[in-house]
């Protein structure tokens, strides 16, 4: 299996998610609180399909969520990466991010999700990066604006039966750069 690094920063490093990788991903994927934005936790069948979903994204798109951990300890801590979505009838690659609650407000985030747009913007050269988030998860919101991003639109996802609205931010590269 390739557990290849993607990115390194001041104190993480972000690597392609590994069936290995189950249990720490369950321990995020089952708790309530962190899970709030997907209407809920999931079981472990949601757990391994989404882990198979981000393998799929690496081989398909070359891009997913990665797994994040801490240099100074290895220990896995969350999520964080590029996705494309579906956003005003075509494809948008978002930043998206989902943390281990002992490791909330500290900065890791805001951290990963910064390399993740430097690693678009330089990498893989693309122009603008999004983040969709629901209109009530303001912790989301302030990581999205401490990303260098701005609010600039807003739709309704539908999901597990409920009316989400969600907020676009976006970056653009030229903006970046300034
Ligand atoms: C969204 C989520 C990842 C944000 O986590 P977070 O801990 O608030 O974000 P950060 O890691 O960037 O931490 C920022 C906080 O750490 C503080 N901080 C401490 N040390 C810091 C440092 N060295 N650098 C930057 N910020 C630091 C900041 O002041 C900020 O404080 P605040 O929360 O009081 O504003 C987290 O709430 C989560 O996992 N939620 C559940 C999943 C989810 O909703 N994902 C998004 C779906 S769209």
């Amino acid at each position: 299996m390739n557990k290849s690094i993607i990115i390194e920063t001041e104190r993480l490093i972000l690597h392609r998610l590994v069936q290995t990788d189950f249990d720490n991903l369950r321990n995020i994927l089952r708790d309530e609180e962190v899970m709030y934005a997907y209407e809920g936790a999931f079981d472990d069948t949601e757990v391994q399909e989404w882990l198979d979903r981000q393998i799929n994204r690496y081989e398909n798109d070359g891009i997913g969520l990665y797994a994040v951990t801490l240099k100074a300890s290895s220990e896995f801590i969350g999520q964080c990466g590029l996705t494309m979505q579906d956003y005003n009838n075509s494809k948008v690659m978002e930043v998206g991010y989902l943390f281990r609650k002992e490791f909330w407000h500290q900065g890791y985030a805001t951290e990963a999700a910064i390399a993740c747009k430097e690693y678009a913007f330089n990498k893989l050269g693309v122009d603008k990066i999004y983040s969709i988030i629901r209109n009530t998860n303001t912790a989301s919101q302030k990581v999205a604006e401490r990303n260098g991003m701005v609010m600039i639109d807003q739709f309704v996802k539908h999901f597990k039966g409920v009316e989400m609205p969600h907020f676009v931010f976006l970056v653009k590269k030229e903006d970046y750069e300034k």
